[in-house]
């Protein structure tokens, strides 16, 4: 699927192509000049390639764009993990099964080290202390990758695939 200059006006200002409430002829010119020079970029949200006309404008994600990687030991499997999702669902979505409980944040259970990259979270209280953040635990249940990361999680089980 790709982002077209058919695309819902909602979607394609998640890439970029802003523009005032009502002004859809203006972001669609907007989002067609990205697409032929490039920076518009290929993505799975579009669902409107049927009716698009415009020539097959296919592009790779740049580096900048991709989502951050996670790398997960001592399993050593990776997974994107997109900003619209906690890093438990990421897991979930690539097949890999990491201690959960309550999933939002209060019982603990998949309290989890950071070696490597940084986090946000989606609560404002994640059930961590100064220290344990200080030291790199992080909750993967209410937790975002803000870069690529490298988490430690010796109970992650890798599911087969569906
Ligand atoms: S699953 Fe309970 S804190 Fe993460």
């Amino acid at each position: 699927m790709r982002i077209s200059p058919h695309t819902p006006v909602h979607v394609a200002a998640r890439y970029g192509a802003t523009a005032k409430k009502g002004a859809k002829t203006a972001v669609r010119a907007k989002l067609r000049k990205q697409l032929q020079t490039g920076r518009a970029i290929a993505c799975k949200v579009s669902r409107s390639t049927a009716r698009c006309r415009a020539p097959p404008l296919i592009r790779t994600m740049p580096d900048s764009i991709r989502p951050p990687l996670v790398r997960v030991e001592p399993l050593g499997q990776s997974f994107e993990a997109p900003d619209s999702l906690t890093l438990l669902e990421a897991a979930a979505f690539a097949n890999l099964r990491l201690p959960r409980s309550c999933r939002n944040g209060t019982c603990r259970t998949c309290l989890c080290r950071m070696t490597a990259g940084r986090v946000r979270y989606t609560i404002e209280w994640p059930g961590l202390s100064r220290e344990e953040k200080t030291e790199g635990y992080i909750l993967p249940c209410v937790a975002i990758a803000e870069t690529d990361l490298v988490i430690e999680v010796p109970d992650a089980i890798e599911l087969p695939a569906r």
